[in-house]
């Protein structure tokens, strides 16, 4: 049996319990249905139309069952093709979904290379698998070739600085295994060996890898995995390239952004140059801190940031994913956004007023009619100019995403 899937039999992954479908909802990127809306379809898919999706490598289903139920929600006529090489994963998924009762999906167990077979989709989520296949751009490629022409992808692969020191404790424990060693075996030896790293050792200097540290599972996926390779932003758009796709945005992008990261006007200055691609290399090697790489890809002749919803007074706010209090308490207390993430922390002065428009984002108001509702109601281009940089914040944390009136 090929070692990945040999793994993912005895780790399905995520480990999860079907009975909490009854206490939850996992949510998270890619694969949200605004968040599918808003990166590939402009904020305004019509889901009351067929949408045929692709979970590839969906593993004990976190995101197949959040878009199943979310695509459920809204009656869309979804079909909705599971597969996995893992048996043990895909039985933990299907009993997630029959918990639900969710009807619109067809599991498989087979790997997504195959995937062609029952295409073409409009959309596949492909979350943590291709940076484990033997060769990550056969994945790529055979993805894109299941795609629709105007259909589009959101995946995750890992990111090479944010798991400085991973790939140092993987080779370590190579030399360290003998053939005959049981899986308790190698759990233990990780054990030891984490128990025994000197201070000056760079998984030990990144305290910011934590999975393996939750479960045997995560110890698993994190130090004893067969095979994962991680990405840096070039590689990303090499293996789009190759692969015929084109970016669309990672998600969060203002982590991607040196705007959102430099004040040094001298040096922002200098980073006008940089195309695009450039510049988001250029953030990743500046925070040295993104662990994954989270982004939405199309075909190359349908990709490109216009993809995605583009600001304007006419479109719909939706807060995605966030509890406000804090934000609000923040706020109230005159104090800017701040933002954490991997041990760094970025503050985000947001323009006067945001609390106010934040409080009236209810996911039904456009901008204009947020604007209307504030008493007084101010001057359309004063509100224009501080909503779209509110926006931008808030867009730039995938705190907020655009929808189009229906
Ligand atoms: C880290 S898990 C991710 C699961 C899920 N996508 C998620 O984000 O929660 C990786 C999954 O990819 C599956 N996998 C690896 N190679 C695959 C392939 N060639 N075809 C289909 N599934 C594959 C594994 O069996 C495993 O369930």
């Amino acid at each position: 049996m090929d070692p990945v899937q040999d793994q993912y039999e005895t780790f399905p992954y995520p480990p999860r319990d079907p009975k909490d479908e009854d206490q939850r909802l996992v949510v998270g990127s890619p694969s949200g249905r605004d968040e599918i809306s808003h990166f590939l379809f402009g904020g305004a898919r019509d889901w009351s139309k067929p949408f045929k999706v692709l979970i590839a490598g969906g593993g004990t289903g976190d995101g197949l069952i959040m878009l199943a139920q979310q695509l459920a929600n809204v009656n869309c006529p979804a079909e909705i093709t599971y597969v996995d090489l893992s048996k043990a994963a895909r039985e933990i998924a299907e009993a997630r979904a029959e918990r639900r009762g969710l009807t619109s999906i067809t599991f498989k167990t087979g790997s997504l290379l195959d995937a062609g077979e029952d295409g073409p989709f409009d959309y596949i989520d492909c979350c943590g698998v291709l940076h484990h296949l033997p060769d990550p751009a056969a994945g790529f490629h055979a993805l894109s070739k299941a795609l629709s022409p105007d259909g589009g992808m959101g995946a995750m692969v890992y990111g090479a600085l944010g798991r400085t020191g991973v790939y140092d404790a993987q080779e370590m424990l190579r030399g360290l295994k003998k053939p005959c060693d049981s899986t308790a075996q190698r759990v233990e030896t990780a054990q030891r060996l984490l128990a025994s790293l000197p201070v000056s050792n760079r998984l030990k200097r990144n305290p910011f890898v934590k999975d393996h540290l939750a479960s045997e599972a995560g110890l698993y996926d994190v130090l004893l995995h067969a095979r994962d390779h991680a990405y840096r932003v070039p590689e990303i758009y090499e293996a789009l390239d190759e692969a015929g796709l084109g970016m669309v945005s990672f998600v969060a992008p203002a982590n991607y952004d040196p705007d959102f990261l430099i004040s040094d006007a001298k040096l922002k200055a200098r980073l006008t140059r940089l195309t695009g691609p450039e510049r988001e290399a250029f953030a990743e090697l500046l925070t040295g801190n993104i662990k994954k790489h989270m982004f939405y890809c199309a075909p190359k002749d349908a990709a490109g940031p216009g993809r995605s919803a583009q600001f304007s007074m006419e479109m719909i706010p939706v807060l995605y994913n966030v509890d406000m209090d804090p934000i609000m308490k923040m706020l109230e207390a005159g104090k800017p956004l701040t933002a954490h993430r991997e041990g760094l922390e970025v503050k985000h002065p947001l323009p006067p007023g945001s609390a106010e428009v934040l409080a009236l984002c209810d996911g039904k108001r456009t901008f204009d009619e947020i604007r209307e509702s504030l008493t007084p109601s101010p001057p359309r281009d004063a509100f224009e100019k501080s909503a779209r940089q509110l926006y931008r914040i808030f867009f730039g944390l995938n705190l907020m995403l655009l929808k189009a009136r229906a």
